[in-house]
């Protein structure tokens, strides 16, 4: 077939092309008011849809508002209860320093009657200083805490004469090795005892009274029921002298730590040593030790208590007395004897020491660098002092 024959037969088709046409339409029209109706069933839809979400928001934000309003006002609470703490604490503080430290009484002149053995030991006498010192501190200036070694009693100190720069450690309250660090950098830097030497002392130490002084350790020993100073070199790792302390049923001098018979102290006139006997009970005693000869030179019995105290030392001649509670809180200064009788008892500061981990094992003043070294539950920490003139009575 030809082309012409196609045109021939177009006229007579027409009309049912349009008829189709027509039916076409008409479904396309159902199709699309169909999908009209649809699209406006999902257009209602969706507005309801994010009507509702509008609203849900709106109700979290209202949540959201009243959680943050709750937070603030639990946030002014705790502030509040801050405030009132540290207002608690100041008060405590405060109560504490109307409390006063007990005075330093001249001794009562029967007490001289009770003559001690030798002639050398003379009790409760007037004292003469040896040097011109006339500083007591005033108070904590800074605390470093350098780390934590060892158990949690134990003592860390320079050398408190010589200019050496070594650091010793006694770990624990009985054992007969010291460790000695060549500087501070190397306790502090290392973690073990790797850069420490270890001396083995020919006699075991108790408690945490030793002092290392020019070139010496004055430390203490047990023998029975007395107890001895033994004076080692530790330049050629001998023991110099030793003698039996002359003092009769010693009991732990301070009663919060069990183990220190006698503390061996240094300052800037010289050694003392700080105990205490059944004799007194109460209070302890101090002496003046000759650094050479380990002889008692002078003693006194004095008004500071035993009774919770954790440790004490002694600055220009005046015994300085840390006490604490049994549950450790703030350790502070709250008993000072002047031996030379010059500082007066008001003029003495009370000192307190910034809160710490546990109590103090020891505290070891170092006269040539006006700081206290201090083992506090197995922390070594310094605390630098800020020293005053003493007012003379
Ligand atoms: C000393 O301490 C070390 C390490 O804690 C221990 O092994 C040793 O037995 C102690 N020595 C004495 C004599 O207590
Ligand atoms: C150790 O040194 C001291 C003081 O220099 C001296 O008196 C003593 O004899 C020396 N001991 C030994 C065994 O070298």
């Amino acid at each position: 077939m030809g082309p012409w024959r196609c045109l021939l037969l177009l006229p007579l088709l027409a009309p049912a092309l349009r008829a189709q046409q027509q039916q076409f339409m008409e479904y396309v029209e159902r199709r699309l008011s169909l999908l009209e109706e649809r699209i406006s069933q999902w257009h209602d839809q969706s507005s309801r849809y994010s009507t509702e979400l509008r609203d849900f928001k709106n109700q979290v934000l209202g949540m959201l508002e009243a959680a943050e309003k709750e937070r603030e006002a639990m946030r002014a609470e705790a502030e509040s209860a801050a405030v009132r703490v540290d207002r608690l604490e100041r008060e405590v503080d405060y109560l504490e320093t109307q409390n006063p430290a007990p005075p330093c009484v001249e001794v009562d002149e029967t007490l001289m009657d009770k003559q001690v053995a030798t002639a050398k030991q003379r009790k409760n006498e007037k004292y003469t200083k040896l040097t011109d010192c006339s500083d007591t501190i005033a108070s904590v200036r800074a605390m470093k805490i350098l780390k934590r070694f060892g158990s949690a009693s134990g003592l860390w100190t320079k050398d408190a004469a010589g200019s050496s720069e070594k650091i010793y450690v006694f770990d624990g309250t009985a054992n007969d090795t010291v460790y000695v660090f060549p500087r501070m950098r190397e306790f502090t830097l290392f973690s073990a005892t790797r850069k420490a030497a270890r001396i083995k002392l020919p006699y075991p130490w108790v408690g945490t009274g030793h002092l290392v002084y020019d070139g010496h350790l004055y430390y203490i020993r047990q023998q029975g029921l007395s107890f001895q100073v033994i004076k080692f070199n530790l330049a050629n790792r001998t023991v110099v002298d030793s003698s039996v302390f002359p003092a009769e049923e010693q009991i732990p001098v301070f009663g919060l730590s069990p183990s220190t018979y006698i503390e061996v102290s240094a300052d800037e006139e010289g050694l003392w040593a700080i105990y205490a006997t059944k004799e007194d009970e109460k209070n302890m005693c101090l002496a003046k030790l000759d650094p050479a000869s380990l002889d008692i030179e002078q003693m006194w019995d004095t008004p500071c208590p035993r009774e919770n105290a954790e440790g004490a030392f002694v600055v220009c001649g005046a015994l300085h007395v840390v006490y604490n509670t049994r549950l450790p809180s703030r350790a502070r200064v709250q008993c000072v004897f002047d031996v030379s009788g010059t500082l007066a008892p008001e003029d003495a500061s009370l000192v307190y020491f910034p809160k710490r981990y546990g109590s103090h094992a020891s505290l070891k003043y170092s006269p040539r660098e006006r700081q206290i070294y201090a083992w506090d539950d197995g922390y070594q920490i310094i605390y630098r002092m800020e020293m005053k003139k003493k007012l003379e009575l």
